[in-house]
């Protein structure tokens, strides 16, 4: 996309935010990071960081659905630095239910799984959460689904959480026609094949399923509400982008503001710049702050404590 040459200013963004009326908010886990909640991809302390520090190659592969379908226990094993346990929000969430109250805010969608929009009272029908939540829990196998409080003491005892579905109702065991045991033999135990005339019948014990929170996986797809109400929805209608906390390296939400249409003026509001999409407005610093001095600007007031920095 063009650059539009008009805005350029702080005051600008906030004209903006006063006169428009259909405002698209995309956002990521830079605005939760004034609770303490790690980002992502922050250089020393991002997740992935840590989880590099852990001796993984990459930290994306925690949330590889191929890897986690290998050993879920990788998973369990660091997803409680990521759950949320929060009771607070930030006043950035603040500014996003502002929108609201102003009857502004068209979507907030957002990349975050700490389900803190919910909590900040954003209507989840404003709500695209494009890489799911921990709000709710599914089985692999059985793919009933749970409320994701169920498996939250697994997650933080870091012990890989089993589906009670399937504990209790366990499919019938198959039996197997021929398979390899072990027999007592001198010197130890010996492998031998048991043939198909063996007297006794041999069963495959069935496992339950791995029970996996609803967040979106590198390698599955986004929520069908997330392109529908994107295409059908937002593009035709929206009339500012704004984006706040993300680094913009996962797509597809990283193409989404390349695709609104050319006139819509895109404002972006984190701590480092991006060059790969042309902003109009960048704002860069501590979202909470950006925000307040949006507000001011704007002559609005954003009723919200401000976190006390560590
Ligand atoms: P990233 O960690 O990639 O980017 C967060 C951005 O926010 C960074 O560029 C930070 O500089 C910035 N930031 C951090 N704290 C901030 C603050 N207080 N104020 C302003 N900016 C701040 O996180 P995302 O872009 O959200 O996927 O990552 C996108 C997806 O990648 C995530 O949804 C996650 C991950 O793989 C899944 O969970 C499946």
């Amino acid at each position: 996309r063009q650059k539009l040459m008009q805005y350029n200013t702080i005051d600008d963004a906030a004209n903006l935010l006063r006169e428009s009326k259909n405002i698209m908010v995309i956002t990521g886990a830079g605005i939760s990071t004034s609770l303490g909640i790690p980002d992502f991809r922050s250089r020393g302390t991002g997740f992935y960081d840590k989880i590099r520090a852990l001796g993984f190659e990459s930290g994306e592969d925690v949330f590889d659905i191929h890897m986690f379908d290998e050993d879920p226990s990788i998973f369990y094993s660091l997803a409680g630095d990521i759950l949320p346990d929060q009771q607070r929000y930030t006043p950035t969430h603040a500014f996003i239910k502002l929108l609201q109250d102003k009857g502004k805010l068209q979507t907030n969608y957002t990349q975050n799984i700490d389900n803190l929009e919910e909590l900040a009272g954003i209507d989840r029908a404003r709500l695209i959460q494009c890489h799911g939540s921990f709000a709710t829990a599914s089985c692999r196998k059985c793919k009933v689904q749970v409320s994701g409080q169920a498996i939250f003491a697994d997650i933080r005892a870091k012990r890989v959480a089993l589906c009670k579905t399937c504990l209790q109702n366990p499919p019938a065991p198959r039996p197997q026609k021929k398979r390899k045991h072990s027999k007592p033999r001198k010197n130890g135990w010996e492998d031998s094949d048991d043939d198909e005339s063996s007297s006794s019948t041999a069963y495959d014990i069935p496992q339950p399923g791995v029970m996996k929170p609803d967040i979106t996986f590198f390698g599955e797809q986004l929520p069908d509400t997330f392109f529908n109400r994107f295409t059908d929805h937002d593009s035709p209608t929206v009339d500012l982008c704004l984006v706040i906390g993300t680094s913009l390296k996962v797509a597809p939400v990283s193409e989404m503001a390349n695709h609104l249409p050319q006139n819509i003026p895109h404002i972006f509001i984190s701590r480092e710049p991006i060059e790969h999409v042309n902003f109009d407005i960048q704002l860069l610093g501590d979202c909470d702050y950006v925000v307040y001095e949006l507000c001011r600007r704007a002559g609005w007031e954003l009723r919200h404590e401000m976190i006390p920095e560590e």
